[in-house]
């Protein structure tokens, strides 16, 4: 940019202070408040996660004030979310609880983690909950959880609420009751579970997979059946959860996956501009998050930031199961989906430190 000398500095700190009181900012100038935040990743451990969301139990109880007892993954830097659009936070749900019924634009996902007895109404259907089943609460779809089991039940919450409050487009409205009536139970699954095979006569005028409830048995046959012939060189045995009509992701701004990175394997570095956060399902192993260390182990939480080079090692003789949420569709409804391979050292990182917590 070349800047003309025709103005001396007075005269040129007179033109923007005279722009500014107008509102009028110069786009040639620096002032060093552009771009999104710097995220940088991070990782949460089960064992400090789990007794204070435990702990919450005795200081919140999820009433009409409250609605909800979770504890977000607060990634530093961030104020609202875990990532700049994803939000994921821990729920507990103690025996005899009820979280009311409410809707709200914001879209929701839940990732079983522990607990039994618990169920989740959507729209009337209901889900029972059980560790490693996946459930979606769509954009303005009615919810509430409750717990008719004798254990607390924990599972991770995932939303776009970063995303949805910066398009001022957050709405919530509150059930007459605390819980819906439920109208089915596991209708969904009966309707849409099958994949491949869905009723002939319905047509699907919902704008999100009709299939709410994605249960653990079904995910981890699929998962073990690809194991056994495929993989990807970035992301190992990786499964993308899909809307059994339209073939594509389950809801319109978040994808979920589950993957598996067998034992022994290391996989090539790759980054886009989808941002991700991770919860390690199962078995141990670390990832490299541009250039760090993030050693992990069951229950544990970690985030990839957008366009943070990552690759995932398992260096155990178990396999590693790893469940994820993305804002890939978000990224790639507005063209904006990137992805690049790290080419140098034969696709792998330089580790030059680690993530001590
Ligand atoms: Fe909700
Ligand atoms: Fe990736």
């Amino acid at each position: 940019m070349a800047v003309k000398d025709s103005l001396n500095a007075g005269e040129l700190r007179d033109y923007y202070d005279s722009a500014d009181d107008i509102n009028l900012t110069p786009g040639w100038v620096d002032w060093g408040q552009h771009g999104a935040p710097e995220i940088e990743p991070f990782l949460w451990r089960w064992s400090q996660v789990e007794p204070l969301v435990l702990k919450s139990g005795e200081v919140v109880t999820p009433d009409r004030d409250v609605e909800r007892r979770t504890m977000r993954l607060a990634t530093p830097g961030l104020q609202r979310g875990t990532t700049h659009t994803l939000l994921a936070a821990l729920q507990l749900l103690l025996p005899g609880e009820c979280a009311p019924s409410h809707r709200h634009t914001p879209t929701a996902i839940r990732w079983i983690l522990t607990g039994e007895g618990a169920y989740t109404t959507v729209e009337g259907d209901k889900c029972a909950m059980e560790p490693g089943d996946l459930i979606l609460t769509p954009s303005w779809t009615w919810h509430d959880h409750t717990n008719e089991g004798s254990s607390p039940m924990i599972w991770l919450d995932g939303l776009d609420i970063p995303l949805v409050h910066y398009l001022k487009a957050t709405f919530f409205e509150q059930f007459p009751e605390d819980t819906q009536p439920v109208i089915s139970e596991g209708d969904s699954v009966r309707r849409y579970g099958a994949g491949s095979y869905r009723p002939a006569w319905e047509q699907v005028d919902v704008p999100y997979s009709p299939l709410l409830h994605y249960k653990w048995a079904k995910t981890n046959e699929a998962l073990q059946n690809l194991a056994g012939v495929n993989s990807s060189p970035f992301d190992d045995v990786a499964i993308e959860y899909s809307d059994p009509v339209t073939g594509g992701p389950v809801l319109k701004t978040m994808t979920c996956w589950i993957q598996m990175v067998r034992a022994g394997v290391h996989t090539k570095a790759h980054r886009h501009t989808a941002s991700k956060i991770y919860q390690v399902f199962r078995g141990e192993g670390y990832s490299v998050i541009d250039g760090k260390r993030f050693d992990w182990s069951q229950g544990d939480f970690f985030v990839v930031p957008s366009w943070a080079w990552h690759e995932h090692v398992n260096e155990s003789g178990e396999e590693a199961i790893l469940f994820s949420i993305q804002d890939t569709p978000i990224m790639k409804s507005l063209g904006l989906y990137r992805e690049e391979p790290y080419v140098e050292n034969a696709g792998n990182q330089p580790v030059t430190s680690r993530f001590e917590g």
